[in-house]
């Protein structure tokens, strides 16, 4: 494993890829990259989190911005997603302690290897299927419908009247609608949602924790933890209609999930589950409040809502990376030579803008016939598990919206809606009017 280390960081292309500066500017770096090469190596940099080399930053890293590149790279076995089978003895011990805290999470489906990662999402998988997922249609449906009716309240107990009556788009209807959903799959008692849903915020928001917010951040993690053992008790006992309790019992039945298993499986689950889908709705409305030629389509012909939702996926996808793989032999990719134990990040937002793959890349069409051939949910075997409850989320989201308020506007602006500092696409705020 000599390669990485070997390398001059210093003369490195640095992306500090959670910015604010580099989502605003991101498409123009992409494009610049890929225009340069499709294969980068680079060193990607953590705001001002200091230059310590912690998981994949401040150290080289392979950038794949070309979509063919970065499908090759997660369809190829011989990457890895496990950074610790990649260590020899000797780097283990290097290894910054992790908290004990995190113990439990460090063996997600996201980052092992078959054959666990085979026997986990095995788990799951029948429960996330298009056709199981189709079945939960009607109850997103209503619950889409209760929360603008709830908007409409609150606006009208302000006193508001169509079509200047207004809300926050992610905090009243994106953000509630995908954790909602993933609560009512998994068997979260409403009376815990709201706690699940600032302890699953406080982990997200750990991975740019500085050292000071760490207590609270462990404090918060020991306290999720605590409470989704009890839950995990509690279905035991008396088991229900829902993933938690399914999981549960294929635990009882063999040595299918251990309890670690269990967590870092629901954690994945709560946390993947809706931020990004909060993303992907809010996206989608601003994307097509921005583009009026686009809605008046939409509006004119419903049958566009799946392709509206495909294209928005490739346009501005959630997720604008994979997590890291490792290399377990040396690997050619794109003229670059990938080193035995080397980090790779494919861009996913940067490959689904390439114009090799999508003609015109930088238009949002929604009439785009090749819209769905986005690698927003990744590729290979660990592609999105989630990708049939987004899809569906989405579309739901937005036909409910335009039936129930067709004056549907931006509330401010454009220029005053900006991208969070984040490593997702995501808005700060969407305020709008209907
Ligand atoms: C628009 C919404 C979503 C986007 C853009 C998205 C994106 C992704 C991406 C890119 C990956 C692969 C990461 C990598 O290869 O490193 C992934 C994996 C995963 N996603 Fe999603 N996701 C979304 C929604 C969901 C939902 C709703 C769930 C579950 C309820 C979910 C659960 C998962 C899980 C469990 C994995 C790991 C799969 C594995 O390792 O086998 N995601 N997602």
């Amino acid at each position: 494993m000599s390669q990485p280390e070997a390398l001059v960081v210093d003369d490195l292309k640095r992306l500090d890829i959670g910015s604010a500066e580099f989502r605003r500017d991101a498409f123009e770096t992409y494009r610049e990259l890929n225009a340069e090469c499709p294969v980068h190596r680079v060193v990607i940099t953590n705001g001002d989190q200091g230059g310590e080399q912690q998981g994949f930053f401040n150290r080289p890293i392979i950038f794949v911005t070309g979509y063919d590149e970065a499908s090759a790279a997660l369809l190829d076995p011989r990457f890895s997603v496990d950074a610790f089978s990649m260590m020899t003895e000797e780097q283990l011990a290097q290894m910054p302690e992790t908290a004990e805290e995190f113990r439990p999470l460090r063996r997600s489906v996201l980052s092992v290897d078959p054959p666990d990662h085979t026997r986990l999402r095995k788990l799951v998988q029948k429960n996330f299927t298009a056709g199981e997922i189709e079945k939960l249609r009607p109850r997103i449906r209503e619950i889409a419908e209760a929360l603008v009716d709830e908007a409409i309240a609150a606006a009208e107990a302000r006193g508001e009247t169509a079509p200047n009556r207004t809300m926050e788009l992610i905090s009243q209807f994106s953000y509630p609608l995908p954790m909602t959903v993933i609560a009512e799959m998994l068997g979260v008692p409403e009376a815990d949602r709201d706690d699940v849903r600032r302890w699953s915020e406080n982990l997200l928001s750990s991975q740019r924790a500085t050292p000071d917010q760490q207590e609270d951040t462990l404090r918060n993690l020991r306290a999720f933890i605590d409470y989704l053992r009890t839950l995990f008790a509690a279905k035991r006992v008396e088991p229900g209609d829902d993933l938690i309790s399914a999981m549960v019992q294929a635990e009882e039945d063999g040595d299918k999930l251990d309890e670690d298993e269990l967590l870092s499986m629901v954690f994945i689950l709560i946390v993947a589950g809706h931020i990004t889908t909060v993303n992907l709705i809010a996206s989608t409305v601003f994307a097509l409040l921005t583009h009026p030629d686009q809605i008046a389509k939409l509006k004119a012909n419903r049958s566009l809502v799946k392709n509206t939702v495909e294209e928005t996926l490739r346009y501005w996808g959630p997720a604008e990376t994979t997590t890291a793989r490792f290399a377990k032999e040396e690997v050619e990719l794109g003229g670059v030579t990938i080193g035995r134990g080397e980090p790779l990040i494919a861009a996913l937002a940067a490959a689904d803008r390439d114009p090799d793959r999508f003609a015109n890349p930088e238009a949002f069409d929604i009439e785009r016939a090749d819209a769905n051939r986005h690698m927003a949910f990744g590729k290979g075997l660990h592609v999105c598990l989630g990708a049939p409850l987004a899809r569906l989320e989405g579309q739901v989201a937005l036909e409910v919206l335009l039936d129930r308020l067709p004056d549907l506007a931006l509330g401010v602006p454009a220029e005053e809606i900006t991208w969070q500092a984040s490593f997702l696409r995501s808005l700060t705020a969407l305020p709008v009017k209907f």
